[in-house]
């Protein structure tokens, strides 16, 4: 953290990592030590027509991606359609008949968004190897539960979705016309319950697949959560992407990440479906986002609405946010850390994500 601190010049950029990169707790520390006791960096010996920055960019969005493809399959298993493109589950009745209010094909879009995930792993691994690169592999983190419930594999995860804390706050923030995260803005939650506990979003055991709005609860927890791990994606290859060198490796980056984007334009009109109904196991409230006249909260608002951009003198201009490039990498760490989507993971596995999220944010453009 220190070393951040003293490499970051100006005072804009130096707020700017503090707000997004700080307070990973405890795992950051650890993350530190571990690192001072040699753990494996990245391919620096090998020979790479890439830069060392360029591979640390790639290597963090590598891991970014098999963390993705870990979420997206435990969701597929339950509630995506069941075929040999996304294998390994057997499908969920209840819980795939819960996400018909969302959408008709809710079942289509989380088997394909998952397609999608894995294909980006897969290339960045390959495109890394090509180039004379170590490929990022977290095999061995992969010890969290399956859910029991029927349909879900019984295999070790990477990633938690049984205890989650969704921040809906995305939802607010593209909906404003005068507030930029990338200002030091923060941003009103769409569902509140969703930050003031954690709840599962795929049904634990069957035993949570009734009653009714116990199990559309789940439902509407996952598409919230949908939507939350897209819109991350959508911020950070363009976060990212400002300090690549490679033309190529560029190319990667601005073809990648709009499909981030167009998964979370998809997931951000499906969660605006989620019926407003209770969980009667645990209180926890989903309001009627469509029937509010609300702006900021209004359902059919999904387009990204113009607001404030790099600076409050120029016109506001509807566009991703945020996209700050300094800290991104440890953002996003943050962020997904926040949602508990790792909670029980080891310290070597914290230790080992960010490292690969400081060499990230190390890299500069040449
Ligand atoms: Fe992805
Ligand atoms: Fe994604």
């Amino acid at each position: 953290m220190e070393k951040h601190v003293h490499q970051s010049g100006n005072p804009a950029s130096r707020r700017a990592f503090l707000r997004k990169g700080l307070a990973v707790g405890g795992a950051g520390a650890i993350g530190a030590g571990l690192l001072a006791n040699g753990l494996p960096a990245f391919a620096a010996e090998k020979k790479s027509d890439l830069t060392r920055g360029d591979i640390a960019i790639l290597r963090f969005l590598a891991a970014a991606e098999i963390i993705e493809v870990d979420l997206w399959k435990q969701y597929n298993e339950l509630g995506g359609i069941q075929d040999s493109e996304v294998p390994g589950g057997s499908g969920n009745a209840p819980y795939t008949q819960a996400f018909i209010p969302l959408d008709g094909d809710m079942s289509q879009y989380i088997h394909d968004n998952t397609d999608d995930e894995i294909s980006h792993a897969a290339f960045l691994n390959e495109y890394l190897i090509a180039k004379g690169a170590d490929p990022v592999n977290l095999d061995r983190f992969r010890n969290l539960p399956s859910s029991r419930a029927t349909g879900a594999q019984q295999i070790g995860r990477l990633t938690n979705l049984m205890q989650l804390t969704v921040d809906t706050s995305w939802w607010t923030r593209y909906r404003s016309d005068s507030k930029n995260p990338d200002f030091g803005e923060t941003f009103p939650q769409a569902v509140p319950g969703l930050m003031a506990g954690q709840f599962t979003a795929i049904p634990r055991s069957d035993d949570d697949l009734a009653p009714n709005n116990r199990i559309q609860a789940i439902a509407n927890t996952a598409g919230f959560h949908f939507a939350f791990i897209e819109q991350g994606g959508s911020s950070l290859y363009p976060s990212l992407a400002q300090r690549v060198t490679h033309p190529e490796v560029l190319r990667i980056l601005l073809s990648i990440g709009p499909t981030e984007t167009s998964h979370f334009q998809t997931w951000h009109d499906k969660a605006g479906n989620a019926p407003a109904i209770t969980d009667p196991t645990n209180g926890l409230m989903f309001p009627d986002l469509a029937g509010s006249k609300d702006p900021s909260l209004k359902a059919n608002l999904i387009m990204p609405e113009p607001t404030v951009f790099l600076s409050r003198k120029f016109p506001v201009c509807s566009i991703i946010r945020p996209t700050e490039t300094e800290g991104a990498a440890m953002g996003a760490v943050k962020g997904l850390t926040d949602d508990g989507l790792f909670i029980g993971q080891s310290r070597e596995f914290f230790a080992v994500l960010h490292q690969l999220a400081e060499q990230a944010d190390e890299a500069r453009r040449e």
